[in-house]
């Protein structure tokens, strides 16, 4: 490319991947991985051709409607690009692109760790071990709850919840329900899928019922104590989504009461903080929003944002567009 154009990436990328950016942008990096403030984005709105945020960058209306920008395209690095005012993008006229099915499996597996983790009392377990509390195998000690052959409800039937049911129904013969008002068929036969009428009925059938949908108005509060109690009392929730979809004090509510049994949780309401509450209950399996978090995976996002900008910038078409 004879022009050099300006790209800002706010978080600490792979390295391969922001060695690949250098070598065909003019890139300015955040080596210190501290999130940018308004401010700063709003600056990198006026100052860069392309804007590279990821989930956790709020790019509000006040940023994307900065006065003078320069920006044409932000790249996010994530499949979820509700940290976007996609509205005021549409306004401003600026392209926006995600990071789709190269997460796609690295999230489903956290999903079944958190499934197994939660109902195997995994961080209960090994807390035991580290404290130097076990005192030995016995018939009674630490039972949880078996997974194989039980009946997984996912709420949202994209790339990640089909990935989730394909492991769970081939790996741990469980039996598949799943609600997603955009899917019309009333199964999924590859996957042995059942559609449910409404989530009422998934909630209720369901064993494990996992959280697949964005996070949207409607989606927002979805999880709360009067949906919770439509589960049956053994069973668990399990999110990967966004944190936003469950009504975190609610869960508490229900965990403590024994409304389910428990929960396994990856992604957090105010995340990164946690409600307090439950960070004191032994029956939730809890991760840091780990989902895409592996090596090749995280390098595979940073080469999608690299190959979506180099075709806008060619201008073509990026294969992620969202708006
Ligand atoms: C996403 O991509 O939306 C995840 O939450 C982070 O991998």
């Amino acid at each position: 490319m004879t022009q050099k154009f300006k790209v800002l990436v706010t978080r600490k990328w792979p390295k391969i991947v922001e060695d690949k950016l250098n070598s065909d942008f003019e890139v300015t990096l955040n080596e210190s991985d501290i999130p940018l403030s308004e401010q700063q984005l709003i600056e990198g709105m006026q100052n860069f051709d392309a804007l590279l945020p990821t989930v956790t960058d709020t790019i509000s209306d006040k940023v994307l409607s900065a006065s003078n920008k320069k920006v044409k395209i932000i790249g996010n690095f994530g499949v979820g690009f509700n940290n976007i005012d996609i509205e005021s993008a549409k306004k401003n006229n600026i392209v926006v692109t995600n990071t789709p099915e190269v997460l796609t499996d690295c999230t489903a597996d956290i999903a079944m760790l958190l499934m197994l983790g939660a109902a195997r009392r995994g961080s209960e377990g090994e807390f035991h071990v580290r404290k130097k509390e076990w005192n030995g195998w016995r018939p009674t000690h630490m039972m949880g709850t078996k997974i194989t052959g039980k009946t997984l409800g996912l709420i949202g039937m994209g790339r990640i919840a089909q990935a989730m049911a394909h492991k769970a129904h081939f790996g741990f013969k469980m039996k598949i329900l799943f609600f997603d008002p955009y899917i019309k068929s009333e199964s999924l036969e590859n996957l042995n899928a059942t559609s449910c009428i409404n989530i009422d009925e998934l909630l209720e059938k369901s064993d494990f019922v996992s959280l697949h949908c964005p996070s949207t108005k409607e989606t927002q509060g979805l999880i709360n104590y009067e949906t919770l109690k439509k589960m049956k009392g053994s069973a668990y929730l399990i999110n990967t989504a966004r944190g936003d979809i469950v009504v975190e004090k609610d869960l508490v509510r229900a965990l403590k009461d024994q409304v389910i049994k428990g929960a396994g949780l990856d992604v957090y309401e105010k995340e990164p903080q946690v409600e307090n509450e439950l960070l004191k209950l032994k029956n939730v399996f809890l991760l840091p929003h780990l989902g895409s978090a592996t090596e090749e995976t995280r390098e595979a996002m940073g080469m999608r944002v690299f190959d979506n900008i180099s075709s806008f910038f060619h201008g073509n078409e990026p294969h992620d567009r969202v708006v």
